[in-house]
């Protein structure tokens, strides 16, 4: 029998975000709005990392559900430490791969991918978020004409997300040379900030599913 190893930091996770923390996503696939109590909208984050950008964005627009979701447990607990009670936010300690776990087919309207991990070599490329595998997972559970919005600092992979959505999405408001606007639904995160304050350029791309 598996046991389920709840470590010191889950269980600090679990105390403070309370009723936010969705311990097991699998049970909601397919009921989120429920989970939600409304109908509003359901937009998530792959990669929330120490969740500056999805706090933030969740205390601005209350009539959106917002998810974020993030693999590792410690840097999970910094996103949980930013939470507000009024917020239409929860949490998942858990990984993108697992997407078709979480979520019912178009039960998504709109998927945020911040400053994800570049992979460089070759044989790690599947595992970039914008990698052909993952995208089909985006296309299943977002609705269609549901969006995928991504910012960048990493030349390469910016290229090779323009390549692999090139196939199947449309793409709209590319931008090679990004500047957070307060007309755009968007906030910096914390590795936006980081790379503005060295000058480091920022890209940006919204794809749209057509299904
Ligand atoms: C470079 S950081 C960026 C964090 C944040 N989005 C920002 O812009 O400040 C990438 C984050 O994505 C998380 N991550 C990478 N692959 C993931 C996956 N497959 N599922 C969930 N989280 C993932 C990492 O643990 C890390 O916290």
């Amino acid at each position: 029998m598996r046991v389920r190893n709840i470590r010191g930091i889950e269980k600090k996770i679990e105390e403070t975000a309370g009723e936010k923390y969705i311990i097991d996503p699998s049970s909601n696939k397919g009921r989120w709005k429920k989970v939600f109590n409304n109908n509003n909208p359901i937009h998530i984050e792959i990669g929330c990392g120490k969740g500056k950008f999805i706090t933030s964005l969740a205390q601005k627009n209350k009539n959106i559900n917002y998810i974020a979701i993030e693999k590792v447990e410690e840097i999970l607990y910094k996103t949980v430490l930013k939470l507000d009670k009024e917020e239409s936010l929860k949490i998942i300690l858990g990984d993108g791969n697992d997407l078709l776990e979480y979520f019912a087919e178009d039960e998504v309207e709109r998927i945020y991918l911040n400053f994800s991990d570049p992979w460089p070599k070759k044989r790690h490329h599947k595992r970039r978020l914008t990698s052909d595998v993952f995208l089909d997972k985006y296309r299943i559970i977002l609705k269609n004409q549901g969006k995928l919005i991504l910012k960048t600092d990493n030349t390469i992979l910016f290229e090779y997300s323009l390549n692999t959505l090139n196939k199947k999405w449309l793409l709209e408001n590319i931008s090679l040379d990004y500047h957070h606007s307060e007309e755009i639904e968007d906030s910096p995160t914390e590795y936006e900030e980081k790379f503005r304050k060295k000058g480091i350029r920022i890209y940006r791309l919204e794809a749209i599913n057509q299904k």
